[in-house]
């Protein structure tokens, strides 16, 4: 399973989460079919339940693969959110663009072709909520544009961030993911050594950080 949570408490939390219906349910056998990495059960239900929250009218989503969280994302506002998703793959944005017509929602998802390496530097617009599923060894340098660009008041959510435990854990890290790993622990100090943010790791999925500004009166 994921290396994050005890495989036992994994599927028990995983059972306790109802099937999806409809398009969700179907995107999600296409990622099985296909395998094309979305967000597992749990963090697909912690994302409803940040947005639910969080009320965000404009999302920025790092990573659309097949469109499955923005969507997801989008339906969890009840169609209100308006979100901004970049993917560097071809294909990916080829049916993620599909899957978001499906829907309906092309006025509400926008999905912009690059690598957020270089299209961040160029984002002006600010955003309630920022949710960074793309290029695992990048979020430390993904993490002063995404400050830039998050409102004082917003949520910044990263996935991946204990990276099937391999980022807690030298037992688990293999010779390979060494490079991610040192990075993805960089990403993680930041966001919790940094004076003016509080943030939350939570050993759910594949490890999930959850930011956001301590003092949003004096920034
Ligand atoms: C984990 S998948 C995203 C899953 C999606 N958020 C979901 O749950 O439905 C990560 C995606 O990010 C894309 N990606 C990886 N690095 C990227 C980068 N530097 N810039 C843009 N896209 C990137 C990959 O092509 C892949 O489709």
């Amino acid at each position: 399973m994921s290396g994050v949570a005890y495989d036992y408490m994994e599927q028990y939390l995983r059972e306790l989460i109802p099937s999806n219906s409809g398009i969700l349910d179907d995107l999600e056998k296409f990622s099985i079919k296909n395998r094309v990495p979305i967000v597992q059960k749990e963090t697909a239900k912690f994302l409803e339940l940040m947005v639910k929250m969080n009320k965000p009218k404009k999302i920025l989503e790092l990573g659309t693969a097949i469109g499955y969280s923005a969507i997801l994302m989008n339906i969890a506002s009840s169609g209100l959110s308006e979100i901004t998703t970049i993917e560097r793959d071809q294909r990916m944005i080829e049916i993620a663009t599909a899957n978001i017509a499906k829907c309906g929602l092309q006025n509400k998802i926008t999905i912009i072709k690059g690598d957020c390496l270089e299209l961040l530097e160029s984002l002006q617009d600010e955003y309630d909520m920022i949710f960074m599923d793309a290029g695992k060894g990048h979020y430390n340098h993904f993490l002063p544009n995404c400050l830039r660009l998050l409102k004082k008041d917003g949520v910044l959510i990263a996935d991946n961030v204990l990276f099937r435990g391999m980022v807690a854990s030298k037992e688990l890290a293999t010779h390979r993911k060494i490079t991610i790993i040192k990075r993805m622990k960089s990403y993680l100090e930041l966001v919790s050594s940094n004076d003016d943010l509080i943030t939350s790791v939570i050993p759910m999925g594949d490890g999930i950080s959850v930011t956001v500004r301590k003092n949003i009166g004096s920034i």
